[in-house]
């Protein structure tokens, strides 16, 4: 009876969602589709899917500011925009967290409590940007001389006493820098380093790709490592959550942030508590995140979690980020492209074919339009749709299922041996014929195979593109076939064999492909007469196998449309 819980990042809602956004929620949603459809037959099984909105922090507070708005306000419109996101992209979540809830408020700080051993205050020096809101380490900062000339600093400096008139940038945004001394609270990351070096060498899989796991080992086994500031002078930060017991404190976001992952579960007692399923849930967690958050995850977040003596997640499944035509998307550059355009043109369906197989977690993915309308038309709507509809217009395809679908299943989904029995005639199948259909059988037994552990490990990509060999396959035989022409009573057979064809290629398309297109297969199912038992049975992914099925459109059948 497995419990899975799939976790997105929760998103800064400060900025409009974009395709990296969309990414994210459809690598969670299909993986959470996909564990619903492998564990369908376990009533006992749980699998919930979590997203939501990050809303704390000095980005909010500055814009609610110069807005004049109320920030609870100002927060409460934007995470519509990410909850509109999650709707028009069908993706089927069970908690979207804000971390403004006031469930999420209680248990920050009951977390907080829960590490206070590893916590203690302290100054905290360095160089800080009033503009940017951030410190800035001292290799990023330049002393402005009067000519105007800027040189590095020497790090040997005192600055906390020198002429208040000398002027410093960093390197970052030219913005101005001034050493500043303020007291933060801080976390001792380096009382865990061990813990988590044996942990993620026992655990080869608990960060994935395998990449990311080792160059964390690499950092970790690099020496001590630095405390962590946890907190934030409530004067400067006022818009977080207050540190318990120390309101001249608030708390710094991320720390708020992480905790989401345990809020959507529930009560930290519960958590921990072995016989409960809020426990099971938290050690069967994926946590699915850019690789720009890999740190404040694979670091940060076990670490505290150790403290608080809590279960760790399974695993971070770390992906790349989204180009737009080889050029890394940006607000500043312009060429963001916007999910929500593209869903309300082509639906969710094509938007998550084209995007899940066209690229991979392993490698930065390349954004243009055509792949796109290669989803959508080449592929949904010419080969997939096309080929049921083709094969039920003009044709009755419940007789050809009627007659072929035993003879199959006899025979354990085994074409040569059906085969032989239409070699036996006196008009043999093409080549064609014979190859196409022995290749779909290895198809199908690749998939039979390998299904399950390709998109457990988020391989969609390659699960996608068999798929959408299977169609071709299909498409080919029933081309080479023109079961059109086949009307002397000698050729029916034939004839319905091409049809079977057909219409199994889609049926098991289907099955396996429903975590990515829920929408379109379910059509598929109702068009061809499947019931709902028999598309959520992978073990029914065979050539003749399953029920009878099939019927007739004679005026034709138009599921989707093509897109110009
Ligand atoms: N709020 C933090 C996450 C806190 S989780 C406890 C955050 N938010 S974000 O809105 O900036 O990013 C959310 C997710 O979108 C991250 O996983 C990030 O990697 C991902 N993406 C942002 N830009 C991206 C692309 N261009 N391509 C793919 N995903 C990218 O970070």
């Amino acid at each position: 009876m497995p419990k899975i819980h799939i976790t997105t990042p929760i998103f800064y809602p400060n900025a409009k969602p974009h395709l990296g956004h969309f990414y994210t929620l459809a690598l969670c949603d299909v993986q959470a589709r996909f564990n619903k459809l492998r564990f369908c037959n376990d009533p006992d099984s749980k699998v919930k899917l979590t997203t939501g909105t990050d809303e704390h922090g000095l980005k909010i507070q500055n814009v609610a500011t110069k807005l004049n708005v109320d920030p609870q306000l100002f927060v409460n419109q934007l995470s519509l925009t990410f909850k509109d996101l999650c709707a028009k992209s069908n993706v089927q979540y069970d908690r979207f967290i804000r971390t403004t809830d006031t469930d999420h408020v209680a248990e920050v700080k009951q977390f907080w409590k829960n590490c206070a051993k590893d916590i203690c205050i302290n100054e905290h020096k360095g160089w800080y940007s009033i503009s940017d809101e951030t410190f800035y380490p001292s290799n990023y900062v330049r002393e402005c001389l009067p000519g105007g000339k800027k040189v590095p600093i020497d790090s040997t400096t005192d600055f906390g006493v020198i002429d208040k008139t000398r002027h410093f940038v960093n390197t970052d945004t030219n913005n101005q820098v001034k050493f500043s001394v303020e007291q933060n609270y801080f976390f001792k990351l380096e009382n865990y380093r061990t813990r988590l070096i044996n942990h993620i060498e026992q655990n080869p899989d608990f960060i994935q790709p395998l990449r990311y796991s080792l160059s964390i080992l690499t950092f970790l086994k690099q020496g001590p490592l630095n405390d962590l500031s946890i907190s934030r002078p409530s004067k400067r930060l006022h818009w977080a959550i207050p540190v318990p017991k120390d309101k001249t404190q608030s708390i710094y976001v991320w720390f708020d942030a992480l905790c989401n992952y345990l809020s959507v579960l529930g009560p930290l007692p519960k958590i921990r508590d072995p016989s409960t399923e809020e426990h099971e849930l938290m050690k069967n967690t994926t946590h699915v995140i850019g690789k720009d958050i890999v740190k404040f995850h694979c670091i940060y977040w076990p670490i505290f979690l150790m403290s608080a003596n809590l279960p760790l997640p399974k695993r971070v499944v770390v992906h790349a980020h989204w180009l737009n035509n080889g050029v890394k998307m940006s607000k500043s550059l312009g060429n963001v492209v916007d999910p929500i355009e593209l869903l309300d043109k082509y639906g969710s369906d094509s938007l998550k074919l084209a995007i899940l197989n066209n690229s991979s977690i392993e490698q930065d993915g390349n954004f243009n339009e055509d792949s796109l309308l290669e989803a959508r038309n080449g592929v949904l709507v010419n080969k997939l749709c096309n080929l049921i509809s083709r094969s039920s217009k003009k044709f009755n395809p419940a007789h050809a299922i009627n007659y072929w679908q035993p003879l199959f299943k006899a025979r354990h989904g085994c074409c040569k041996k059906v085969l032989s029995r239409i070699k036996r005639k006196k008009k043999p199948v093409t080549t064609v014929v014979y190859k196409n259909l022995q290749a779909i059988e290895a198809l199908i037994e690749w998939l039979e195979k390998n299904y399950i552990k390709e998109m457990e490990a988020f391989h969609y990509q390659v699960v996608t593109t068999k798929l959408i060999t299977l169609l071709n396959l299909a498409n080919e035989m029933f081309q080479d076939m023109t079961p059109w022409n086949l009307t002397d009573v000698r050729d029916l057979k034939k004839r319905d064999l091409a049809l079977f064809i057909a219409h199994e290629a889609v049926r098991i398309f289907s099955v396996y492909a429903q975590p990515i297109l829920p929408d379109l297969t379910e059509e598929l199912f109702e068009t061809m007469l499947i019931s709902e038992d028999e598309r959520r049975d992978l073990s029914l992914c065979r050539l003749g196998y399953g029920s009878w099925y099939g019927q007739q459109h004679e005026d034709g059948l138009e599921i989707l449309t093509r897109i110009k």
